[in-house]
């Protein structure tokens, strides 16, 4: 029991205030349709919009059609993709919650199958497959398909796009976005000296390498409205021999929070292999010291995520200061309800308010009966 948790006081940031700092983390569907949502993507949320939640992410929605990481993925590279997303706010909205969108490009890990197809990279003469972007030549893992450096214009035109794809954001009604720098896409392969071998000044030293986010989210800031935030998601380290560190992680933080991010979103991994470390084998709330050290170094605002599975887990993150949010994936797609069951385990008051009327109205009375 814990009833006076900070789980569930309200957080506010810019013009938006989550209603708790419960967050469904951005989960990829592999459904969409040329980019376009499906009936697919309005029910999937229509479960979270319904469960208890503060806010919601959506997956990583690519801002070119070359930024996908595979065919399934959303877009929001069209106008087009607008009102299909625009539906998927207007449920959450009708039920309290604050909604956000992930945008993204995946750099050189994009053009691969979705992952009940195995997920490796679509074959050459696969008419669905596309050239994946990078800052260098190189490829993801051994076998992979060799990227497309980016030239100068490239560069430009995936600034132009992200900058694009967050006015579509508003457009949809999005209360705020999230930058994908984490998981070896884009944004992340410009960072990581791991995946950056560019010598002119989007890569070489530190400053090259954190260009072309940081240029990103100034755009990003300069052109959204005042009242809406960004969120940028990193990961905390490469966990590959000679990869990014928390410190190259937390100097970073700062920089995007000076260009204009509110809320640094702590991943991790991905550069190379999926995401965890062989030194830092996950485990309940793995990353969650090391967002609060972003917190507290950086003075920036974050969330967490990363096998955040219980409501003790979730309340220790934020009442101990390491994180103003947490996201949870996997565990809200076992429960939707994961919050409304947290705050229940928890004993915070009122806890019955975070489902629909329709709900807890028979809820309540349960509870009623059993005392
Ligand atoms: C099916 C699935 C899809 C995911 N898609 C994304 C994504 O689109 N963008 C992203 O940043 N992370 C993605 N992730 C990572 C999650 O957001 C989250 O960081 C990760 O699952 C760890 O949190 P968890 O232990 O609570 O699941 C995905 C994870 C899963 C399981």
């Amino acid at each position: 029991m814990n009833p006076d948790t900070a789980l569930f006081a309200p957080f506010a940031c810019r013009g938006v205030t989550f209603r708790n700092r419960i967050m469904l983390s951005p989960m990829c569907q592999y459904v969409a349709e040329d980019g376009h949502a499906t009936a697919w993507h309005r029910a999937h949320h229509a479960r979270f919009a319904l469960g208890g939640i503060g806010g919601a992410v959506l997956e990583a929605t690519a801002v070119t059609p070359a930024g996908r990481i595979t065919p399934g993925c959303l877009g929001i590279w069209s106008d087009a993709h607008v009102a299909g997303l625009a539906e998927i706010v207007g449920t959450y909205h009708d039920h309290g919650v604050t909604v956000g969108i992930q945008l993204a490009h995946a750099g050189r890990k994009a053009s691969a199958a979705v992952p009940w197809e195995g997920a490796q990279p679509l074959a050459a003469d696969d008419p669905r497959a596309w050239q994946a972007l990078a800052p260098s030549a190189e490829p993801f893992l051994d076998g992979w398909p060799v990227p497309l450096a980016m030239d100068e214009a490239a560069i430009e035109a995936v600034i132009d796009a992200f900058v694009a794809a967050g006015l579509r954001a508003v457009a949809a009604g999005f209360d705020f976005v999230e930058v994908h720098g984490a998981h070896g896409y884009l944004l992340h392969s410009f960072v990581s000296p791991l995946s950056n071998r560019r010598n002119d000044g989007w890569g070489g030293d530190e400053a090259g390498r954190f260009r072309l986010p940081l240029a990103i989210v100034a755009r990003l800031r300069a052109a959204l409205p005042p009242t809406m935030p960004i969120f940028y998601r990193l990961s905390l380290y490469d966990g590959v021999e000679g990869g990014l560190v928390v410190d190259d992680m937390v100097r970073l933080a700062a920089a995007l929070r000076a260009a204009g991010v509110d809320v640094v979103d702590c991943s991790s991994g991905g550069v190379r292999g999926s995401s965890g470390v062989a030194d830092m084998p996950p485990a309940p709330g793995y990353l969650v010291p090391a967002a609060g050290r972003v917190r507290r170094e950086a003075e920036v605002a974050t969330m967490a995520v990363g096998l955040i599975v219980t409501s003790q887990i979730a309340a220790a993150a934020v009442d101990q200061g390491q994180a103003d949010l947490v996201a949870i994936g996997r565990e809200l797609l076992a429960d939707s309800n994961f919050a409304y069951r947290a705050a229940m385990e928890l004993g915070v008051p009122e806890a019955h308010k975070l489902l629909p009327r329709n709900y807890a109205f028979f809820l309540e009375r349960r509870k009623l009966r059993e005392r």
